[in-house]
């Protein structure tokens, strides 16, 4: 390890280091990063989507630390963790991210930064801050960190109602470049929310993408607004999303009824409480509840339908979580309750969604767009993450350099809940500084899904 990185942790490990240390410790001039290259976007051209390799479209480089801008916030990245946007950045789907850098880069002299021949992909982060732009107010060099992802710009008035709607909004790591997939990554101070202390560097790093997203999806009052006792149905219920779900509907007294692909992710979703699962096994590509043309099979729907109400006592379902997209998005409308609500953050399937209306407006449904979340919902989540209420689900952890393994097994499904990086950290389990709390929520709770039950091999 180089020695600034190995300053750093030791640093930030002893815990007497002041803030002045970290913002005159010595940074290395360049940092390894996993990048995607400008003149590869069209490698994968004609290509279907499970062709596409990831692990031949990222590559580990040693690139330039990035420079500051007056709001930003130079992060030594200790951990990050794996989203599904590295997989669509990494197949350059539905379009090159390399296209939203330009465009990010149009917006003002500091942004011009991030149009590069390599994107530095990664949405998720935990780490320390080492330096502050002159226009930082609440975080300082030092502050123990993670990191989610909403680049919003404040003189959009759009912004002063719902962050999320800001029209030059975008996402770190996605849309931007400098993600948290390096040794160091710039991110606005309105980014960072404070490292759950009695969580490791990697725990604390796989939760803010997903948890923040779920939050709003089902919380917020620009989400679900999920009440005590209702049905929530949960697709893809052992994935990153899904198992934020789960907790969070738990949490607020509701009745979560996940769906996933295989027994054995049935086995790691039920050890998160959740205690009704549907199996629906599926062919690669294969779309359960449309017909060769696309259309709608209303019995397929209707038999979904009924093994919801085995579980629910004859109940239908007042919300259901989506994100899988095309395959799923008729069933998640035939099955929900007259009523009810279907929050969508994603298309993982396809994004040109097919149903049949009728369900939608004879039974006065309501269809629900989420997109990651606001800062205000961001610091609600993460005070649930720092209070013991909502816990990780790792399933594994990469060295920086393995991270397009990572990524293939994301792209293939072959994973459950998060899968962490060490990004500076050597090893696992570094940085947990509140043991009293760890001790009382307990190990066994922390790690519910590195279980041996999931064989990443076999579905
Ligand atoms: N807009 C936003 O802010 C936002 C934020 C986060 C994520 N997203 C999007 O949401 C999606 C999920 O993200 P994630 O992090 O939860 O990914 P993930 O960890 O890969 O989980 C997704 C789950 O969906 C299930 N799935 C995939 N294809 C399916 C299909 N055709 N039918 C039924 N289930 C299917 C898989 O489980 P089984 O194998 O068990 O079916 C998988 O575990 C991605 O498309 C991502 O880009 C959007």
């Amino acid at each position: 390890m180089r020695s600034e990185l190995r300053q750093l942790v030791d640093m930030t490990e002893d815990g007497k280091a002041t803030s002045e240390d970290f913002a005159h410790a010595p940074l290395p001039e360049t940092m390894t990063a996993v990048t995607v290259h400008r003149d590869e976007m069209d490698m994968f051209r004609g290509q279907a989507f499970q062709e596409k390799d990831p692990r031949r479209s990222l590559h580990v480089d040693e690139v330039p630390l990035p420079e500051l801008a007056p709001d930003e916030a130079l992060v030594a990245v200790m951990a990050s963790a794996v989203n599904f946007n590295n997989v669509w950045t990494a197949i350059f789907e539905p379009a090159p991210g390399f296209h939203f850098l330009g465009e990010f880069a149009k917006f003002s002299e500091f942004n011009a930064k991030h149009n590069q021949d390599y994107h530095i992909p990664g949405g998720d982060a935990a780490g320390v801050v080492v330096r502050v732009g002159k226009a930082v107010t609440r975080w300082k060099p030092g502050d123990r960190v993670t990191v989610f992802g909403a680049v919003v710009d404040l003189a959009s008035p759009e912004v002063y109602d719902d962050e999320v709607r800001d029209p030059y909004g975008r996402a770190w790591g996605f849309e931007t470049n400098f993600g948290s997939f390096a040794h160091f990554t710039v991110v606005r101070q309105n980014q960072l929310l404070p490292k759950p202390e009695h969580l490791s560097w990697e725990e604390a790093a796989s939760m803010p993408l997903v948890a923040t997203t779920a939050y709003r999806m089902l919380v917020s009052k620009n989400g679900a607004r999920m009440k005590q006792g209702e049905n929530v149905l949960i697709w893809g219920a052992s994935g990153g999303l899904g198992a934020f779900a789960i907790q969070l509907v738990l949490n607020g007294g509701g009745f979560p009824i996940g769906i996933v692909s295989s027994e054995k992710k049935a086995e790691v979703v039920r050890k998160l409480g959740c205690r009704d699962v549907i199996v629906l096994e599926r062919k690669p590509g294969e779309d359960l509840f449309l017909d060769e043309y696309g259309h709608t099979r209303a019995r397929q729907i209707l038999r979904l339908k009924a093994r919801i109400r085995k579980y629910t006592g004859g109940e239908d379902c007042d919300i259901v979580f989506e994100h899988t997209g095309r395959s799923t998005f008729a069933a998640s409308v035939g099955v929900a309750k007259t009523g009810g609500r279907v929050v969508t953050c994603g298309s993982t399937s396809g994004y040109d969604h097919v149903f049949d209306n009728r369900y939608l407006w004879q039974t006065v449904k309501t269809i629900i767009g989420s997109h990651g979340a606001n800062y205000f919902e961001a610091m609600q989540t993460a005070r649930l993450i720092c209070r013991g209420r909502l816990h990780p689900v790792l399933s594994r952890v990469f060295p920086l350099e393995k991270v397009s393994e990572a990524v293939s097994l994301m792209h293939k499904g072959q994973h459950v809940g998060k899968l962490g990086v060490l990004n500076i950290v050597p090893r696992e389990g570094m940085g947990i500084t509140d043991r009293e709390r760890r001790e009382h929520i307990g190990e066994a709770v922390l790690n519910r899904f590195r279980t041996p039950c999931f064989d990443s091999s076999a579905r």
